[in-house]
């Protein structure tokens, strides 16, 4: 169901173009931009009056069953299970070399694990690598994309691969660029941006597809400035409301108390505590926040 609020929120090129995707006839010499926003609802009612649901994601959406990943005589991850449901944002916290983007990397399929089974959404990353892979939106930690098309082009790109319709594409741009205060840039080559605005490019380009999300994020707050950050924590909230199935990485405590309904600390490859925030603190009654409970978990607190 579209929202008018988002229709009335673009700009007018972008009306234009919604007009020509939608075959909206645009006839007269001058239009008014009120008498255009109505042809245009008017077009978007017709077509989403079918109310197909959505694709509902598997019980668990990510699950990782005893998974290790050796380099050479270093253990980088040492026999994990994991699940992530939809509905939950699970928070993975370790210190440097803890071994979370290992973990990251192996479940988007950039690398292999050297033992163990991974799904995502049901799909098994070895055997079915295409439609794991396409079930998860993924923000790398040192993110990289195509830096000789613009950030508009990499989001219908993306929009395209993922058969999103053109004018739900041109709808949820439009929707996200306000979101993460991406006007200026939306036309500048991604070679260009910065790392923050690297990063919002990429957040985009997931948020164009058709929720609910499998995200894994490598420190998706790390490069954002205060008001990305709050944005951003804000809607991955309002996902994981909607049903998406979040994970997320981070050694910024204070986001991952704020955000993940369940927490997953490593150490050096393994798994020194997991569960809720009151279930860590159960175990370790002399700890008062999450700070305490990792540092207790990850070599003590300091004196
Ligand atoms: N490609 C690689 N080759 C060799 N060793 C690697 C490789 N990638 C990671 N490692 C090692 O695996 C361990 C885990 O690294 P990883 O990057 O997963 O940690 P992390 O928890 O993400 O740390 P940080 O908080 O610093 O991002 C480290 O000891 C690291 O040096
Ligand atoms: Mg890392």
């Amino acid at each position: 169901m579209i929202d008018r609020v988002d229709i009335e929120r673009m700009k007018g090129d972008e009306l234009i173009n919604l007009a020509r995707v939608l075959k909206v006839p645009i006839t007269k010499r001058t239009i008014q931009r009120s008498w255009l926003i109505d042809e245009l609802m008017g077009e978007l009612e017709k077509r989403s009056s079918d109310g197909s649901p959505k694709d509902a994601l598997h019980q668990p959406a990510i699950e990782l069953d005893k998974v290790t990943k050796r380099f050479g005589k270093t253990v980088a991850v040492r026999n994990l299970d994991l699940q992530v449901h939809p509905g939950e944002i699970l928070g993975l916290v370790g210190p440097n070399g803890a071994g979370k983007t290992t973990t990251l990397r192996m479940l988007t399929g950039i690398i292999r694990a050297s033992s163990g089974v991974i799904h995502v959404n049901g799909h098994d990353i070895n055997d079915s690598p295409i439609l794991a892979k396409s079930s998860i939106g993924y923000i790398p930690e040192k993110p990289t994309c195509y830096p000789s098309l613009t950030a508009r082009e990499y989001v219908t790109f993306i929009a395209r691969i993922y058969k999103v319709p053109q004018e739900t594409a041109l709808i949820r741009m439009r929707e996200y660029v306000d979101l993460f205060q991406f006007d200026e840039f939306i036309n500048s080559y991604i070679g260009t941006l910065s790392k923050g605005n690297l990063q919002r490019v990429l957040l985009i380009g997931i948020f164009v597809r058709e929720p609910p999300y499998i995200l894994a994020l490598d420190e998706p707050i790390y490069g954002l400035d205060p008001r990305g950050a709050w944005n951003l924590k804000k809607l991955l909230k309002r996902m994981r409301d909607e049903g998406s199935a979040i994970l997320l990485s981070t050694h910024i405590l204070e986001v991952a108390s704020d955000l993940c309904d369940r927490f997953v600390i490593m150490n050096h490859g393994d798994v020194v505590g997991r569960g809720t925030l009151e279930e860590l603190l159960a175990i370790q009654p002399e700890a008062t926040s999450l700070e305490e409970v990792f540092l207790g978990l990850t070599g003590g607190i300091p004196e």
